[in-house]
């Protein structure tokens, strides 16, 4: 009774999957149904010249019909010709088409979904769905689905052929419909789960070695090489464990098929023999036969062989789906205008799990302020700035923006245009020390760039680079130092010139001097940015309005 239940919940979410792939699959309908009729046109032509080489057989003996049958076989020869070259570069550009689209959609999703719901997903699983699923996907779209139509349209057009000459071997040929039929069912759904398992062990896979790959220093500094290099096969060894039951269950399926094929054909065969050696047929009529019968079973066939790749288009649409279905970022209308920013907490509660972090604390910050938030390690001070910057939206309590004639905007995605921010941590992207800067503001020119590394002291250190602000850089800073990477992590908030400033530890590698430098630069900005530092410096302090000490869950002025 449990599995039967369990069975009909599955059976409401493929039909979930299929409706979702045809919504998404409906402006490429027109193109795809093209595709469909150029296969079906060579079918109905193949059929003709199946037709005409009979003729052609049964009028060996010469004469003008001889020839004019020879002239139009050859004429629909070059003619199919044609037809597959331009089905096959349709088919092509489609399917570029098709898998690009599906992808940016994906990718759209993820980057203006909830960073925290976003982050529960390791970069290399979101890497599998991004590029094996949605391949999976638009393979499934743009051949198996057009081919299990096409398959049908020339079964059922073969069938009626074969049928005119000869209804008894017609309905002989079609005994291999049921057992096709029956050998899916079975292994469809149990396809299913190894096809999840083939794409869940890939994930796996593919996470190691990106996380092994950018974390190198780290392998290489504990000698992991060899435990690395064993983990890495030990999860593909995984993934082929999966792949190979899936390759034995389609054997299994192929091979009942291919056994009921020949058997068909041998009786066709035999059959057709019997009725030449009476007279009852000519052998052209033999000819016809043999080519029908295998005709009408090699879409049956196919139909059948087209049931593991169906069942991977629902497995990876399922993967796909879990993905559109995370709610996107809340945006709110922009109320407020000012560049005069100050921000207000009330009775903040929150913790990423039941494991509370900030317990019911509260903090106005006014426009202009610089307000250093302190405490120990682990404390919450990054999940303060993340919940100003509208990176989780699961607390209670009030956050809001406002200026100083009174107007306010609850924190949403939007109100990230009044902040920039320095995380905590290395977050340079490869490329140009200048990409890396207009990252802050898009459309900052040179000399913009320039006055906001002179605020962050890389002006020097920048213009000694080979290239200046054109020096490549790699990922995460790769060529430059720590706390040449933060210095620029800084000039791309300070290019931004928003109203409010968050910097997370982020002269964390600077020595005191360099630092004092920067806290210098931040106080010369213009318009001069309400600012929120976390620190562990003492020395920042003393440049600092308030200072707000983290400890026990709660927030305490410090006087
Ligand atoms: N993504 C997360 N999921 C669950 N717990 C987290 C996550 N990020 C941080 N934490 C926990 O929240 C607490 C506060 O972390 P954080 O704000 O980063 O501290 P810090 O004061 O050092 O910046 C820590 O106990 C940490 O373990
Ligand atoms: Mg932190």
């Amino acid at each position: 009774m449990g599995k039967l239940k369990e069975a009909w919940k599955d059976r409401d979410n493929q039909y979930k999957y299929a409706k979702w792939l045809m919504k998404y699959s409906k402006p490429y309908m027109g193109r795809i149904t093209l595709m469909m009729a150029f296969s079906i046109i060579s079918t109905v032509v193949s059929l003709w010249m199946v037709q005409i080489s009979k003729n052609i057989i049964d009028n060996a003996t010469g004469g003008n019909k001889f020839v004019t049958l020879l002239i139009v076989y050859f004429c629909l020869m070059i003619a199919m010709q044609v037809v597959g070259i331009v089905s096959t570069l349709l088919s092509a550009i489609l399917s570029e088409k098709f898998s690009f689209g599906i992808r940016k959609q994906i990718y759209d999703k993820i980057i203006r979904s909830h960073w925290m719901d976003v982050k529960r997903y390791h970069t290399g699983d979101l890497m599998t769905r991004l590029t094996s699923d949605a391949g999976a996907i638009a393979d499934g779209i743009i051949g198996t689905i057009p081919n299990i139509i096409i398959l049908f349209v020339e079964l059922l057009m073969v069938f009626v052929t074969l049928f005119i000459y000869s209804p008894l071997l017609a309905v002989f040929a079609m005994l291999v419909a049921p057992v096709a039929a029956l050998v899916s069912f079975f292994l469809g759904k149990k396809l299913k789960k190894l096809q999840i398992k083939v794409q869940e062990s890939e994930s796996n896979y593919r996470s190691f070695l990106q996380e092994s790959l950018a974390n190198l220093l780290v392998v290489k500094s504990f000698a992991n090489e060899d435990y690395s290099v064993d983990r890495l096969t030990t999860l593909r060894e995984e993934r082929f464990k999966w792949v190979f039951k899936k390759t034995k269950m389609s054997i299994a399926s192929s091979t009942v098929m291919s056994m009921t094929f020949q058997l068909g054909y041998i009786v066709a065969f035999a059959y057709g023999a019997w009725q030449i050696s009476t007279g009852q047929i000519t052998y052209g009529t033999m000819t016809v036969f043999l080519t029908l019968v295998n005709r009408v079973q090699s879409p049956i066939i196919g139909l059948a062989q087209q049931i593991p790749r169906v069942v991977s288009v629902l497995a990876s649409a399922g993967r796909v789906i879990e993905l559109q279905n995370i709610p996107v970022e809340e945006r709110l209308p922009e109320v407020v205008t000012s560049d005069k920013i100050g921000v207000d907490i009330e009775n903040l509660t929150f913790g990423y799990t039941d494991e509370i972090v900030l317990d019911n604390v509260s903090l106005n910050i006014k426009p202009g302020e610089f307000v250093a938030i302190i405490g120990e390690s682990g404390i919450g001070k990054t999940t303060l700035l993340r919940i100003i910057m509208s990176f989780m939206g699961n607390y209670t309590g009030k956050v809001d923006f406002f200026d100083e004639n009174g107007l306010t905007d609850p924190a949403n995605a939007n109100t990230r245009r009044f902040i920039s921010y320095v995380p905590q941590g290395n977050t340079l992207f490869s490329g140009t020390v200048r990409e890396n800067i207009r990252m802050g503001k898009l459309d900052a020119t040179d000399e913009e760039m320039w006055d906001a590394l002179k605020l962050s002291a890389g002006y020097d250190f920048v213009k000694e680079l080979p290239n200046g602000l054109y020096t490549v850089i790699g990922e995460r800073g790769h060529g430059i130092s720590e706390g040449q990477a933060q210095r620029i992590a800084i000039a791309r908030a300070f290019v931004r010139k928003a109203p409010l400033l968050i910097l997370d530890e982020a002269t964390s590698a600077l020595d005191e001097n360099t630092e004092k430098e920067v806290i210098k630069g931040l106080q010369q900005l213009e318009p001069r940015p309400t600012c929120i530092v976390v620190t562990h410096r003492k020395s920042i302090l003393t440049y600092c309005d308030r200072e707000i000490k983290i400890e026990n869950k709660n927030m305490e002025e410090i006087q």
